[in-house]
């Protein structure tokens, strides 16, 4: 597993392009019934966010400040979750992000190799995003899966476990 690739700060194109997937305004209906099931704006700052990320592929900066006014939170706040919880990303990524587990149990079972077999695999290291946009590979912390370990989660959609550096590669080519 290499070290993650350094990121580059997101430039105003790929933020132009994930904002004009979808206008805060067309996404404000759904917010709003979310909003609706929790006693206070703030309460619904997780699934606000899931569903922006969702819409727009990744919570640019305008994202977090609309989301912000939104759910009338500080920006630092919202910022704050972003950087804590690993699914929500704050820069572009691939079509799916598929995070590989590094912490012990799945450390101890091999996943070093399939994370290595994936970068070589892929031609990307851990962090970055395959050339085609479809993956965008993230070495994670214990993804609560450690009875599957070494495994991995694709974001939103799967997860597979008992992996070798073989299954591994097999699982992402079979999604394409
Ligand atoms: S240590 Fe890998 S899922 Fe828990």
């Amino acid at each position: 597993m290499s070290a993650p690739a350094t990121r580059p700060e997101p430039t105003a194109d790929e933020c132009a392009a994930a904002d004009a997937k979808a206008t805060f305004d067309s996404l404000r209906p759904h917010l709003d019934t979310l909003v609706a099931r929790y006693p206070q704006r703030a309460a619904a700052l997780l699934p606000v966010l899931w569903h922006v990320q969702r819409a727009r592929g990744w919570l640019t900066p305008r994202s977090i400040r609309e989301i912000a006014e939104y759910v009338a939170v500080p920006q630092a706040q919202v910022e704050g979750v972003i950087t804590f919880y690993t699914m929500f990303q704050d820069h572009p990524v691939g079509r799916d992000v598929v995070m590989v587990c590094k912490t012990l149990s799945c450390r101890l079972r091999g996943a070093e190799a399939v994370a290595d077999a994936l970068e070589d695999h892929f031609g990307v290291p851990m962090g970055g995003t395959t050339a085609d946009g479809r993956y965008t590979f993230e070495a994670a912390e214990c993804l609560g899966l450690c009875d599957m370990a070494p495994c991995m989660l694709v974001v939103d959609a799967d997860r597979y476990g008992d992996l070798t550096p073989e299954s591994a590669v097999k699982h992402l080519e079979d999604r394409s």
